[in-house]
């Protein structure tokens, strides 16, 4: 009997096009409808109506999320370490664990509240529906290996104080948990959240001695949320439609970028006048102390969600675009400092560094809250 060997069969070997292309379409207003696929992509994609673009965009939708992994192929999981189970980094670790980001450790010196906090999110976990592993231990050999470090230990703000009321303190104790990160996790990226936050990831830096790009702090992503939620608010329009740029410090002397900042592609200084911006720009730089204020401690939901959009454009490869603490030397002229500026992170950490045209107005104001990066930094020097 002669044998004939099959032919190879493609997807359309078995459905035809048309039934497909009805199924994906089904597939995608479900999603659509369960709140899973936003929707300008959902817009977009019925409007494409290309089959191909449609089957591999939802795959890729799902994969980003967490749900299937390309090709039906199960990787190892990322291991994220988030140093401090108070407010910011419980609140980090379950922002990550609803992101399927990947298994989650939290590390505390305080006996019992990161295991606590841990074992809480990761009983949430049925109902919100994550499986990562959640842990939380005192025991920094628990940490081995992390591809990802957030730290969020260190002293938060009280009423009447400034972030650099902190640097004596929080030097200590970024000192000893970068020796600790450089010792269990050496090639991992550390992401620092604790302030005066460009001192700490400068003392992180200098401490770890890791690759510069795989260092960087969490403050462009919290003050550009900051003010793009006033934005939206003054202008009744979705937050997802305001796109800013913000650099310098995460301090009073940080610089928000109107002609950089947009609504959908207007430039926002085509929809309000000068003198709004202005009041805005002022209402970002006090952003953290209103909070402070209110609550006599520190805000923690939106530098939790901050940290997380970074661990989640590094672990993603997004290639995303975001204002963080990074280290710049000829860019900008800084000179080898840590400070904020737009950068694209990826699976390398900071990628690039955006170099932008600003204007004398900007430059003299990235000047101004580089020179108080720099005393910092200096001051941080003597403390080591
Ligand atoms: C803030 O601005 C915690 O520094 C942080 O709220």
């Amino acid at each position: 009997m002669r044998v004939v060997p099959a032919a190879p069969r493609r997807i359309h070997d078995f459905v035809p096009i048309r039934k497909l292309h009805f199924f994906l379409s089904n597939v995608l207003f479900f999603a659509y409808n369960q709140g899973f696929v936003c929707r300008c992509q959902a817009k977009r994609q019925l409007v494409e109506g290309s089959m191909l673009s449609l089957a591999w965009q939802i795959r890729d939708y799902l994969n980003r999320k967490g749900l299937i992994i390309s090709e039906g192929i199960h990787m190892a999981r990322d291991k994220i370490t988030i140093v401090g189970a108070g407010r910011v980094g419980a609140t980090a670790a379950h922002i990550a664990a609803t992101k399927h980001l990947g298994d989650i450790v939290m590390l505390d010196i305080v006996e019992g509240l990161a295991e606590g906090k841990a074992l809480d999110i990761a009983e949430a976990g049925p109902i919100e529906l994550y499986d990562s592993a959640v842990s939380g231990t005192c025991d920094w050999t628990k940490t081995e290996d992390s591809n990802i470090v957030i730290i969020t230990s260190g002293l938060p703000r009280k009423p009447g104080m400034s972030r650099d009321d902190l640097l004596a303190k929080n030097v200590r104790i970024v000192k000893d948990v970068s020796q600790k990160i450089a010792r269990y996790s050496p090639n991992s990226i550390v992401i620092v959240v604790c302030n005066p936050l460009d001192a700490m990831v400068y003392t992180a830096a200098k401490v770890t001695d890791f690759a510069r790009n795989k260092v960087m702090g969490m403050a462009g992503a919290l003050d550009s949320a900051r003010f793009s939620y006033f934005l939206a608010s003054e202008l009744g329009v979705s937050v997802e439609d305001i796109k800013c740029v913000l650099m310098g410090g995460h301090g009073d002397d940080m610089v928000p970028l109107p002609r950089f900042t947009s609504v959908s592609g207007i430039p926002v200084t085509e929809l309000l006048d000068e003198g709004k911006i202005a009041e805005l720009i002022e209402r970002t730089r006090k952003g953290g102390i209103e909070i402070v204020n209110l609550l006599g401690y520190s805000a923690y939901y939106a530098p939790a969600a901050g940290a997380v959009k970074m661990a989640e454009a590094i672990l993603r490869d997004k290639k995303t675009v975001v204002s963080c603490c990074a280290y710049c030397d000829s860019e900008y002229d800084a000179g080898g400092h840590f400070v904020g500026v737009p950068v694209v992170l990826g699976k390398n950490g900071v990628e690039k560094i955006v170099e932008l045209d600003l204007n004398e107005s900007e430059k003299a104001q990235f000047e101004k809250s580089l020179a108080h990066v720099k005393q910092l930094a200096l001051k941080v020097d003597k403390l080591l």
